[in-house]
């Protein structure tokens, strides 16, 4: 392999100065925001067209040299930071928002644009974006593209992949394909950007995105209800799924999330007393639908309590119950993320039986679940556990498996999971994602450390 110094000078003939190579600089890059993945590099490059990044992935191949891409650093499985020496990919420059088509409701963004920006130019267009994420203001378009992005409004919209109608990317043989034409229907052969949405960074570095928008709601009420278990309140979010076409989010958490949020913000409960199970729903409509939210919770048992809100703040505040749930963990220390989705029909088992499964294996170790009700993720934290020692990811992904889950919902494999990727893929279809990689990356310069196994496991 070429030395540090030759990659370094390499790659400055392809960025120039958006080469880093300052250690106090290229820390934000090697760790992940989690805290629990860190490594080191030669080098962060910052391409600021496709032309660069595709520059930047040929003269990696020729020196034999692997690279990371990164977006926002808001990944939560170890695959967007260099844990074994890669060079960074730094896609963030890549900032190009439109056109935006405002018949069609489509627009195409760069990698770079946070999801925040997509955000506000939807909005400005009169149209919406259908993802959306606590990480908003930092996650990009490539990463949510590359991890297949899903959030808090998938049980409407759907995932990222769902609202993919294009994409440009520089495969690993350094050659780039562009289709953002925007057309709805176009079968006309393989769809390249389901393929690479997902899939990691480990087949085709994201530089583009065409992507779809959806219809803006003007109306919007949030609630937090409170139920006495688990299985109540998963039973009111089928009932709300079923019988309210407006509902845009169905959010569960505990009481013991709760309390860690409040003391950690500093902000009260919403509620007098508190409650063991919370569920909070969000409805969108173009007229206000606070009378369908409760009439359909009227006819929902064993709500202990409920609190509305329909103003912008007071809604945000709702929210911030259920979103600063990440932030809060984490200053307990870095902690094990276990992202899983379950057949729906398991989902109040399987978490009434994870904090169990995690004492048997840690006993001193805390178990933090919430997620996304509506569409069967809970997402397991645990905190208290040595960053390197995977036993308690073990039992719960063993725990996943055995209920039919997946290991992953939508953060992906990344460094974190792919000694477990087998629990949920068989081994044929890992032979042909490994086939996949070989056709598109033909050296293991993309990514290389991410999503597949290592070779002969
Ligand atoms: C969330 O739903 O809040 C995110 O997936 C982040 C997390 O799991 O911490
Ligand atoms: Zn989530």
């Amino acid at each position: 392999m070429a030395s540090s110094r030759v990659i370094v000078d390499r790659l400055h003939e392809v960025v120039g100065p958006q080469l880093i190579v300052d250690r106090d600089v290229i820390a934000s890059y090697t760790t992940d925001w989690t805290g629990r993945f860190g490594g080191h590099t030669v080098a962060v490059v910052r391409p600021g067209s496709t032309e660069q990044v595709a520059g930047v992935v040929l003269t990696c191949r020729e020196l034999g040299v692997a690279l990371v891409p990164q977006g926002g650093n808001t990944g939560l499985v170890g695959g967007g930071v260099p844990l074994h020496g890669e060079v960074v990919l730094s896609l963030r420059r890549l900032q190009s928002l439109g056109p935006i088509d405002a018949l069609a409701g489509q627009l195409t963004a760069g990698a770079g644009v946070t999801l925040s920006a997509l955000h506000r130019a939807a909005r400005a267009a009169g149209w919406a974006y259908g993802v959306d994420l606590a990480s908003r203001d930092s996650a990009t378009v490539g990463g949510m593209v590359a991890t297949n992005a899903g959030g808090t409004h998938v049980l409407r919209y759907g995932d990222t992949r769902a609202q993919l109608l294009g994409l440009e990317a520089v495969l690993g043989t350094g050659s780039v394909v562009s289709h953002l034409g925007g057309l709805v229907k176009d079968n006309t052969g393989y769809h390249l950007p389901g393929l690479v949405c997902g899939s990691e960074g480990t087949l085709a570095i994201v530089t583009a995105a065409r992507l779809r928008l959806v219809p803006a709601m003007p109306f919007r009420t949030v609630a937090v209800l409170a139920f006495p278990t688990v299985s109540d309140a998963l039973d009111a979010s089928v009932s709300f799924r079923r019988s309210l076409p407006a509902l845009e989010a169905c959010e569960l958490f505990l009481s013991s999330g709760l309390e860690l949020v409040c003391s950690v913000t500093g902000m009260r409960s919403p509620f007098s007393d508190p409650h063991p199970v919370y569920l909070l729903v969000e409805m969108a409509d173009h007229a206000d639908p606070t009378e369908a939210l409760a009439q359909a919770t009227d006819s929902i048992d064993h709500v202990l309590d409920v609190v509305v809100a329909t103003d912008l703040s007071r809604r945000a505040e709702l929210w911030r119950y259920r979103e600063a749930h990440t932030e809060a963990i984490n200053t307990l220390g870095p902690p094990h993320k276990l992202d899983v989705t379950l057949p729906l029909g398991s989902l109040a088992e399987f978490i009434d039986r994870v904090p169990e499964t995690v004492r048997m294996i840690a006993p001193a170790a805390r178990t933090w679940l919430f997620g996304h009700a509506g569409d069967g993720n809970v997402h397991v934290n645990v905190s208290g556990l040595p960053p390197d020692d995977d036993q308690v990811d073990d039992g719960v992904l063993r725990l996943v498996a055995d209920f039919g889950g997946s290991i992953s919902a939508e953060h992906g494999i990344g460094a974190a999971k792919r000694r477990w990727l087998h629990l949920s893929r068989t081994a044929d279809e890992i032979r042909a994602f490994r086939t996949l990689k070989r056709a598109l990356d033909p050296d293991g310069v993309l990514n290389p450390n991410a999503l597949l196994p290592p070779d002969g496991s």
